[in-house]
């Protein structure tokens, strides 16, 4: 079981670590989320993808070239060989540390799976807001909600009602696997991500059944602030992604949202405090 302690944040929004500490270190790898929990983030962002032999990893694009030294569509590729890829060396490192130091990580540019995360995640020792976004999932007739459940719940994190545990919340631009994940795990909440291009983009601050918690693309709250208050109305929490430009910063704390989520959480916080 999860023992650690809840961050006190008097009230200011919580700030989530975009693809991990993602302006230090590469986005999604295991040390841009220890970065980020070092930091003393209040949460952590991270997208999942399916590959060939179905396990979830932690990358954004679809294919592995911008990311790593490999090429190919990740759900082409089995887990074997995007092992053999590596996920770092294409971000040099601008925080500081020696890069012969992270050179000698052999570790460093492992591809993260989200099971390698979650197990990192639950050792540590304060709750932290767990944000899991599923990219893409509509192709594979619910494998990935499927593997999703299946990991939060080997971590124990499926009972959103214990105090204890860190808090796993999932998202997607996908009405289809929201509703999946509704049916597969009840008590999980789910965000639904929000763009200018969403689909009947409702402007009343309406979501879909079973889901009270929105995440709106920055660009949508700079030019619509009112709809951050719509849906304040209306009792949802409301996150808001990507914020790493210290006018934003502002204009969330004024607009009273309930997360930032950020590539430059270390600026975030320190703008915050
Ligand atoms: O947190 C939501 C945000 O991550 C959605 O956009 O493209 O960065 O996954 P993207
Ligand atoms: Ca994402």
């Amino acid at each position: 079981p999860y023992l650690g302690e809840k961050r006190e944040t008097d009230g200011r929004p919580r700030v989530v670590a975009h693809r991990g500490a993602s302006a230090l270190q590469p986005e999604h790898t295991l040390a841009a989320y220890t970065t980020a929990f070092d930091l003393g983030v209040d949460g952590i962002e991270c997208d999942v993808r399916l590959t060939a032999d179905h396990h979830l990893v932690c990358v954004h694009d679809r294919r592995a070239d911008r990311t790593s030294n490999g090429k190919g569509v990740i759900s082409t590729l089995e887990l074997a060989r995007l092992e053999e890829l590596d996920w770092a060396s294409w971000k040099a490192l601008d925080d500081g540390t020696d890069p012969e130091e992270a050179d000698s990580d052999p570790g460093r540019g492992r591809i993260l799976t989200l099971r390698r995360l979650l197990d990192s995640l639950t050792s540590q020792r304060q709750e932290l807001l767990t944000l899991i976004e599923t990219k893409h999932p509509t192709r594979y007739g619910g494998l990935v909600e499927r593997q999703l459940v299946t990991a939060l719940r080997d971590f124990g994190l499926t009972s959103g009602d214990l105090p204890q545990m860190p808090h796993a919340r999932v998202m997607s631009f996908s009405l289809l696997a929201l509703v999946r994940m509704r049916g597969l795990a009840p008590r999980v909440p789910l965000v639904y991500l929000v763009e200018q291009s969403t689909p009947r983009l409702s402007w009343d601050g309406s979501l879909p059944a079973g889901v009270d918690i929105v995440g709106l693309d920055m660009r949508i709250v700079r030019r619509t602030p009112a709809l951050v208050r719509a849906h304040q109305r209306r009792g949802h929490e409301v996150y808001v992604w990507t914020v790493n430009d210290p006018e934003d910063v502002e204009r969330c704390a004024d607009l009273g949202v309930d997360v930032i989520i950020s590539d430059r959480p270390r600026d975030v916080m320190a703008l915050l405090d």
